[in-house]
């Protein structure tokens, strides 16, 4: 599954001991192991390759430049959501020609601006956003491929932060909606309307869901195309879950001997949107015992990384397992929290968890922390964010350095009226 085992005593990301690279590195980091991310990917991609499907990795997951570089190599294509990350896309060597825009409020800096880049195409949430990409395309003398983002109101049981394919949601467009917007494309003359997208949500890790949205899409896929739409692009969106747990997700080839007879005989470019798929157990939070302490209720361990490093636990109540660095097995297993710094009582890594008697020194890494941990973490108490690190067989190398404390005021100016 990831490339994170023991050897000995040792946690070793692929051939690299924890341990080294944070004797060089120092805590907290993150840890991403290439042959993960990479294998994950080609697991996704031959499953599917009966399809060919363009496999964009959602960026928001991880968007650390060696990361998207070491996926682009491979062949991915990238979902992104901000100009940030078209930034970051082409800085990693990304192909426009591969890149897909989702997202509910892309401004017009932003849509002129992937316009210009000469992105596949964009996923578009509302009529009102139509208008201004017609317009602007217009404007710019250009010619833009478009997906309707549908909801198909489908539950897809994951936590209700991260379901997306609800009509509660503000995602996506009812498909009554979508088909009245398809019968009316005359209206956008410099759009290309000639994709459905479809994204229920995220860490799903049963196959009903996807089957029950992708199934309602494909009826009205058919529907549309009787009257005449011309559809190109099927985009099935992201979603797979994983192992943080005891969780029982499916394989890729589990997914895809569900998901390719309901393709058959079709003939549209499938595009799927993996993030935490990709990356999730590919990356590892390390961090430092610096004290433990007792109340009469609980027993701490305090870290030094906290929840604005890694906030999936304080915001959703994500589980992240909780391993040695280095094993001890004369240490006695204790009930306890693992908290951090931070100045909240939602300050947590880990709940409650049984874990070895930690002293102070000891290394700790939160594992599957590869999706939605450094994208997600902020300056919060003004605390740097973290290094990120990439181990390639033996090799590693800091993919993006620990902020200095002048990092933490860049841009900052104290006003002349307070001098
Ligand atoms: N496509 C769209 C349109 C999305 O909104 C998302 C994720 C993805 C693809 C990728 O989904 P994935 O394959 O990673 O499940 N911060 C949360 C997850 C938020 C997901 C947001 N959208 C977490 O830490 O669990």
């Amino acid at each position: 599954m990831h490339d994170f085992c023991y050897k000995g005593k040792e946690l070793y990301c692929e051939e690299v001991a924890v341990r080294d690279v944070a004797g060089k590195v120092l805590t907290p980091f993150y840890l991403y192991s290439r042959k993960t991310l990479v294998d994950h990917y080609t697991k996704l991609a031959k499953a599917f390759k009966s399809v060919k499907p363009l496999i964009c990795f959602s960026m928001k997951a991880n968007s650390n430049l060696a990361v998207v570089r070491a996926l682009v190599k491979a062949g991915a294509g990238l979902d992104i959501v901000s100009l940030g990350e078209l930034f970051r896309a082409l800085e990693a060597g990304a192909d426009a020609k591969k890149i897909v825009y989702a997202g509910v409020g892309k401004t017009r800096k932003e849509i002129h601006d992937a316009i210009k880049t000469g992105i596949l195409l964009f996923n578009v949430e509302s009529a009102g956003e139509l208008v201004v990409i017609n317009e602007i395309a217009g404007k710019l003398k250009k010619h833009v491929q478009v997906s309707l983002r549908v909801n198909p109101d489908v539950e897809a049981k994951t936590h209700s932060y991260v379901t997306t394919g609800k009509k509660e949601s503000k995602f996506g467009i009812e498909l009554d909606t979508a088909e009245a917007i398809f019968l009316d494309k005359a209206r956008y003359p410099h759009i290309d309307l000639c994709g459905i997208h479809v994204h229920i949500g995220s860490q799903i890790t049963l196959g009903e869901p996807f089957v029950q949205a992708f199934r309602k899409v494909l009826i009205f896929l058919a529907h549309l195309e009787k009257q005449g739409a011309k559809i190109k692009f099927l985009n099935l969106g992201g979603g797979l879950g994983i192992i943080y747990s005891d969780e029982k997700p499916q394989t890729a080839d589990e997914f895809a001997s569900r998901i390719l007879p309901l393709l058959q005989g079709k003939k549209f470019q499938v595009i799927f949107e993996p993030g935490r798929f990709i990356c999730g157990n590919a990356g590892i939070f390390v961090t430092q015992v610096l004290y433990t302490k007792k109340n009469q209720a609980k027993s701490f361990v305090v870290v030094d990384g906290a929840m604005n490093d890694l906030i999936r636990p304080s915001l959703y109540g994500a589980y992240h397992e909780v391993l040695s660095v280095t094993k001890n097995e004369n240490l006695k297993r204790i009930q306890a929290d693992v908290v951090g710094p931070v100045c909240e009582t939602g300050d947590f890594l880990a709940k409650d968890r049984n874990i070895p008697d930690f002293g102070s020194g000891d290394l700790i890494a939160l594992m599957s922390a590869g999706a939605y941990g450094f994208t997600m973490s902020s300056n919060y108490n003004s605390r740097p964010r973290v290094a990120e690190v990439m181990v390639s067989g033996n090799k590693f190398e800091i993919v993006r350095k620990r902020e200095t404390l002048p990092d933490l005021v860049r841009g900052e100016t104290i006003p002349s009226f307070l001098k």
